[in-house]
């Protein structure tokens, strides 16, 4: 029974293990900032490349795009972002804080007891100039969503790509919101990653369109180790619809905090490129050749956080466990995602070990992202190994400088095997993609 991973011990694990760091911590930390350490940057580089596999290299009606952060602000206008981008704040007219309307009950703030105003409309997107006159001309947006990026971009990509519909574009970047409740570590952030499909159909085709996004998308987490029961997903009633959306489902994660967002899948049908047509002066609509008709394309938009991927994955791996009576953290991350494959610890720091250990992470480093640790007891060091997920340590012996054999340990089932050095990449290879493999006729070849 996996142990249910509380939002603290999961802060502490990535910071002690270099997941996770606050922003700018040697100047106490900047509200809802985080960096990502030595070893959150490979499993936050691993969602993103599960991701981009799955959306954009496995399929032929996608293809990606890498857009600017600042676009032009008319882009904003058309989107509806500078209107509807807004949430309803209350500020106390004593200590002057900011509340989101809806989080505050009564008229006192919950801080000092002041009078609240009236709730005003406050706009989330982050406001920049651009070159060196602070005016109004000059004001430019740190986008709050890639998506904008993809829409203007639209005719370029048909164009150039010479696909026809459905197609998507996908696209994985930062995103800035200033967000008045950030919180819950890296679940809402004011700058995070996004992972954007905009998937352009024919109309009359979304609604069934729609549904299949929703389906890959849950497989997509359950392929990559999130246990089913800890998903589910929930169709936005009218009033939670986005300015923009006709119809939208969340796929929603039992967080430590409880069930919240994961990912929207949102029919965006015409509103965009309807909008970015209107206020460019440029006709976006899209001449479907079998059809003989001329429409501008709907959107089903799946739209993905990256950092709250991260933290969905990190909750689902986290288990503690009894081994021989001790206690142990291991993270079970699916292969694919551990962001370190094999660990190479020699049994201690031996001058005959090291020369051998060192040769084996030579092998193994231009194929697996493959640590070499020999420092501390061999246990610590497999247990540090578990803490971030690492799913093979292969040990170095006395033995091995023998018979050049090693011993691989799966971090999941603690079971062991010795492998002839010269079979490792191809047993390992084999073991990370899942494949059942049988190392007897490796003893056979020894034993001859
Ligand atoms: N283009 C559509 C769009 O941005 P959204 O529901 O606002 O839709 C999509 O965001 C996903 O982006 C969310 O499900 C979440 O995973 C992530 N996300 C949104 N705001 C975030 C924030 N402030 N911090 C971290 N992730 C966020």
């Amino acid at each position: 029974m996996a142990a249910k991973a509380d939002m603290e011990k999961i802060v502490s694990l990535c910071k002690r293990r270099g997941f996770i760091f606050p922003s700018s911590e040697i100047y106490g930390g900047l509200s809802s900032c985080w960096d990502y350490g030595p070893i959150g940057v490979e499993l936050k580089r691993n969602v993103k490349e599960a991701w981009w596999r799955a959306i954009v290299l496995e399929r032929d009606d996608v293809v990606g795009l890498d857009t600017a952060i600042m676009m032009h602000p008319r882009v904003w206008a058309a989107s509806g972002h500078i209107d509807s981008f807004t949430d309803p704040l209350v500020e106390c007219k004593s200590c002057h804080l900011r509340w989101r309307a809806d989080a505050v009950e009564g008229t006192k703030c919950p801080k000092c007891g002041g009078e609240l105003t009236e709730p005003r409309m406050f706009n989330m997107m982050f406001k920049t100039f651009m070159g060196p006159v602070e005016e109004e001309a000059s004001i430019v947006y740190l986008r709050p969503e890639t998506a904008q990026g993809i829409f203007v971009n639209f005719e370029n990509v048909v164009t150039t790509s010479r696909k026809k519909l459905p197609l998507g574009i996908a696209q994985i970047g930062k995103s800035f919101r200033n967000e008045i409740t950030p919180g819950n570590f890296i679940f809402r952030t004011r700058e995070f990653e996004h992972m954007e499909l905009e998937f352009f159909v024919k109309p009359g085709t979304d609604k069934d369109w729609l549904d299949y996004w929703v389906k890959e998308r849950f497989e997509w987490y359950v392929k990559l180790g999130i246990k089913k029961e800890n998903l589910r997903v929930r169709q936005h009633g009218k009033d939670e619809l986005a300015h923009y959306a006709k119809d939208c489902y969340d796929i929603e994660y039992l967080f430590p905090m409880g069930w919240a967002e994961l990912e929207g899948i949102a029919n965006r049908g015409d509103f965009d490129l309807t909008q970015h047509s209107k206020h460019s002066g440029k006709d976006l609509s899209y001449y479907d050749a079998e059809a003989g008709q001329k429409y501008i394309p709907y959107v089903i938009e799946p739209s993905a956080g990256v950092d709250r991927s991260v933290l969905a994955f990190l909750a689902d791996a986290y288990d503690e466990e009894e081994v021989q009576g001790e206690k142990r953290t291991v993270l079970h991350l699916h292969p694919f995602l551990a962001p370190i494959k094999v660990a190479v610890l020699p049994l201690s720091r031996n001058e005959k070990l090291v020369p051998l250990a060192k040769e084996v992470f030579k092998r193994l480093c231009s194929t697996f992202v493959t640590d070499y640790d020999d420092s501390q007891s061999i246990g610590r060091r497999y247990r540090r190994q578990d803490e971030i997920g690492t799913p093979y340590c292969v040990t170095i012996d006395f033995e091995s400088l023998e018979d050049r054999q090693v011993t691989i340990r799966d971090r999941d089932t603690l079971a062991q095997i010795r492998v002839p050095i010269e079979h490792l990449e191809k047993v390992l290879e084999a073991k990370l993609k899942g494949e059942a493999f049988d190392a007897s006729p490796l003893w056979a070849t020894r034993q001859k």
